[in-house]
């Protein structure tokens, strides 16, 4: 049996920030947000909603769609840079809070990417029959490390988490080719200062990204021997339409095949592809049999995509 997508399910938080609003905080304006990253509004968690809140609420929305009760769970790994304390773990926290009390629990730190590194370890617990549930979290309060007087950064970002139940699914059906990788030299382009803010060489971070994202998607898709054109369904992470928009080029996509919640939400990180892949299929825009690729990619430097085909 492959390891599949049993159910998702996604929390953003009410608070809308606008491009206008950060003009009154920043030297910016709302064009050229638009026309450089995509980016209309993003979400901003309270001060008294963390991390786990609504990691929490994700996967509690995940496990009812994939109807999978919380005690069921034989794991729970939750990617993110910005949890609640440094331990406990998220993980742990909403292990407690679901009840799921036969599932182990770590987090992951691979920044944007660290939803594929979750999804990919899920894997091979399922496909080695040691696991039959997996919650898989991507979570972030990115609010709490931005630094509100950098435009170069502040207009990128927004709160929010994403969930998927992995389990397996039948023959054919799943997660059936995937690509991780790191270059740690590249460290120094997106990182978290000694004052505990983001800090980002957006052009270089631009650079190793524009090329990344579309040489994956391709990879996982050569792994399968399908052709690039068989893809039904692109979810990149939301970081910048332009990147988003290379990687759907390089596989020859038309644009509604591809996931745009960057518009909304901004650039999420290990929340912005699952946030994405909940909506998409609350929308319908995936279906039985799809062939969908996912591709991140962030600070470490990290990447990671997987192809699957939807349904169980
Ligand atoms: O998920 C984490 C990974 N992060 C990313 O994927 C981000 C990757 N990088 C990017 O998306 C882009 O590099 C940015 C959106 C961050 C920047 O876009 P860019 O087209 O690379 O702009 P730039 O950095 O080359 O800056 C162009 C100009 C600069 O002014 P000068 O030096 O030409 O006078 C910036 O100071 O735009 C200026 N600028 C702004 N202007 C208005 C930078 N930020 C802003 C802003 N509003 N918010």
């Amino acid at each position: 049996m492959d390891a599949g997508l049993l159910g998702t399910g996604h929390y953003v938080p009410e608070k809308v920030l606008t491009n206008k609003d950060l003009e009154n905080m920043v030297d910016t304006n709302d064009e050229w947000i638009r026309t450089r990253t995509g980016i209309e509004e993003r979400r901003i968690a309270s001060d008294d909603v963390d991390s786990s809140d609504m990691a929490f609420f994700a996967a509690q929305n995940a496990l009812e769609q994939a109807d999978v009760k919380a005690e069921d769970i034989d794991l729970i790994l939750v990617a993110t840079v910005t949890p609640d304390t440094p331990f406990p773990s998220v993980s742990c926290m909403i292990q407690d809070r679901l009840g799921a009390k036969k599932a182990a629990a770590m987090d992951i730190s691979a920044a944007c990417s660290g939803f594929m590194y979750g999804l990919i370890t899920a894997k091979q617990f399922i496909d080695t029959n040691a696991y039959k549930h997996i919650l898989v979290v991507g979570v972030e309060k990115l609010s709490k490390i931005t630094d509100w007087s950098d435009r170069n950064t502040c207009v990128l970002f927004g709160d929010g988490a994403g969930a998927a139940v992995v389990g397996p699914v039948s023959d054919g059906k799943g997660i059936l080719s995937f690509e991780l990788g790191a270059d740690g030299a590249g460290g120094k382009e997106l990182y978290q200062d000694k004052d505990d803010h983001l800090q980002m060489n957006g052009r270089e971070v631009f650079k190793f990204a524009v090329r990344q994202m579309p040489e994956s998607s391709v990879n996982v898709i050569e792994k399968l021997g399908c052709n690039k054109e068989d893809v039904d369904y692109l979810i990149p992470h939301q970081a910048n339409i332009r990147i988003m928009e290379a990687a759907r080029e390089r596989l020859g996509i038309s644009q509604e095949k591809m996931a745009t919640s960057i518009k909304k939400y901004g650039n999420n990180s290990s929340a912005s592809i699952p946030i994405a892949l909940s909506e998409a299929v609350r929308d319908g825009k995936i279906k039985d049999n799809d062939l969908v690729v996912m591709v991140g990619f962030g600070g470490g430097l990290t990447w990671g995509a997987v192809a699957l085909r939807w349904g169980k």
